[in-house]
């Protein structure tokens, strides 16, 4: 079959692109609002894009009627953000902080997730999380208007905390150790304890 994107609905075209672009990791990303409300979601239209500098990027599309969510929200206020990556033991706790709260309504504290102070930005991080990138933004990059249209957030990564437990021998992370989770299309996760490798030519 060929699929005509340029025809195809947003909404189908979405459905598509999330059942296809795969395994996506996720960026469980910690904001607070000026006011002081923290607030985290779970994305997984995300990546590092360059070392150099250091940047990761992630894109919170926006409500089904066209308003921006609140971590974009939040960051457009106070450009300052934490993006912790997920375990396979927080994968209950990511999920459920997908929810749509009223704005204000803080995800750690509704959901009993353990935040820990951060080193160089005002949001906390995830205190079970084996890697968090502390980041100012970069820019953010608007794609596309109404329903699902894109607001691409390009942070700066300043400090990760790493978990000591989460390194091999050379002192690098294990992806075994790290037992991240990744999205699939539907409900699916896979866990990066499936593995195999390859010598690059
Ligand atoms: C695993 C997972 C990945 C997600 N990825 C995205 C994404 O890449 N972009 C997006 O806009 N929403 C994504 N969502 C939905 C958001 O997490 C959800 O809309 C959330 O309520 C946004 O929170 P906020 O309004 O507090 O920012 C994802 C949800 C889950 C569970």
């Amino acid at each position: 079959m060929l699929l005509d994107f340029t025809t195809l609905r947003p909404r189908d075209a979405y459905a598509w692109m999330i059942s296809t672009i795969l395994p996506r990791p996720i960026a469980w990303v910690s904001t607070i609002s000026a006011e002081g409300r923290t607030n985290l979601a779970p994305f997984s239209f995300f990546q590092g894009v360059t070392a150099n500098p250091p940047t990761l990027m992630f894109c919170p599309v926006n409500t089904r009627d066209g308003t921006k969510k609140d971590t974009v929200r939040n960051i457009e206020g106070v450009p300052e953000f934490v993006v912790n990556l997920v375990p396979f033991a927080l994968a209950q706790q990511m999920n459920a902080s997908a929810a749509m709260l009223p704005y204000g309504e803080s995800e750690f504290e509704k959901f009993g997730i353990t935040a820990a102070p951060s080193a160089k930005v005002r949001p906390p991080r995830v205190a079970g999380a084996p890697v968090a990138f502390e980041c100012t933004l970069d820019r953010i990059v608007h794609i596309g208007e109404g329903a699902l249209a894109a607001n691409v957030v390009f942070g700066r990564i300043l400090v990760a905390h790493v978990s000591d437990t989460v390194l091999d021998a050379e002192g690098l992370p294990d992806s075994a150790k790290l037992d991240l989770i990744g999205r699939l299309g539907g409900d699916g996760y896979v866990r990066t304890r499936d593995r195999f490798e390859m010598e690059r030519p």
